[in-house]
């Protein structure tokens, strides 16, 4: 059966002077040819804060990002997107709420990881990514082992990484994937996403599609 199209929604292009406060757009052709011309995605450049963030790997309309942010005001979130329209509802989202502790980086987060430094990420998120797997389509592939090495290297000793699905055969795949590295450990696996709402997550529920959800932490090097 062929996957849903759900990219039907409205939303305002915002206000330059909210898109310089909450966006940042790293160009994959940059990040590949000329990574040294961008800023590093560190807490100091998008916060002015040295604590570590929180990252919210594909965000789509940020519902999850927003919701933890407004619950945490003390914690600093980064949600990661391609897909423009989806980002400026996140942003007028964040906006009405007055949020300060949010951003937005139009980018592939694959690539963007050579501009994040290490351990500076207390926790990541990858909620209902497209679940692709097919050799033939590795491009697309949202949890490439690059990206497994890359949140390996990011998130500090013990910080968590949750992944969620409705796909079965993506959620064996990654985990499989993830577990050979021997750099995280499983520390809980369930059938449903607890730690807040997305729009994906609501979708499946209302389909009776169940969540495949499980949640990491990073190894200690050498651990
Ligand atoms: C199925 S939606 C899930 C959105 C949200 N996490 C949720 O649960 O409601 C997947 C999102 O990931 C984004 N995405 C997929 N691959 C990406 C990549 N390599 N870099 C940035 N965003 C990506 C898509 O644009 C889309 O918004």
């Amino acid at each position: 059966m062929p996957r849903l199209k759900v990219n039907r929604f409205r939303a305002r292009k915002p206000p330059a002077d909210v898109l310089a406060f909450y966006l940042r757009v790293y160009n994959t052709r940059d990040l590949y040819f000329d990574p040294e011309s961008l800023p590093p995605l560190s807490p100091q450049e998008l916060f002015g804060s040295a604590q570590p963030v929180v990252f919210d790997l594909g965000c789509g309309r940020g519902e999850f990002l927003i919701g933890q942010a407004a619950e945490h005001p003390d914690i600093n979130f980064v949600g990661f997107d391609l897909h423009w329209k989806s980002l400026w509802d996140a942003i007028n989202k964040s906006r009405r709420a007055g949020l300060q502790n949010v951003r937005f980086v139009r980018t592939d987060y694959r690539r963007a990881f050579a501009k994040v430094p290490d351990g500076s990420v207390q926790a990541a998120y990858l909620l209902f990514p497209p679940p692709i797997i097919e050799p033939n389509r590795q491009k697309e592939d949202p949890l490439p082992p690059e990206t497994v090495h890359d949140l390996a290297r990011t998130l500090p000793d013990g910080a968590p990484f949750h992944l969620v699905t409705d796909h079965p055969g993506f959620f064996a795949a990654k985990t499989a994937l993830i577990e050979e590295t021997g750099r995280f450990e499983r520390v809980h696996t369930s059938q449903a996403f607890e730690g807040g709402l997305t729009w994906y997550q609501q979708l499946w529920e209302s389909l009776d599609i169940q969540s495949l959800r499980v949640e990491y932490r990073r190894r200690p090097a050498g651990g």
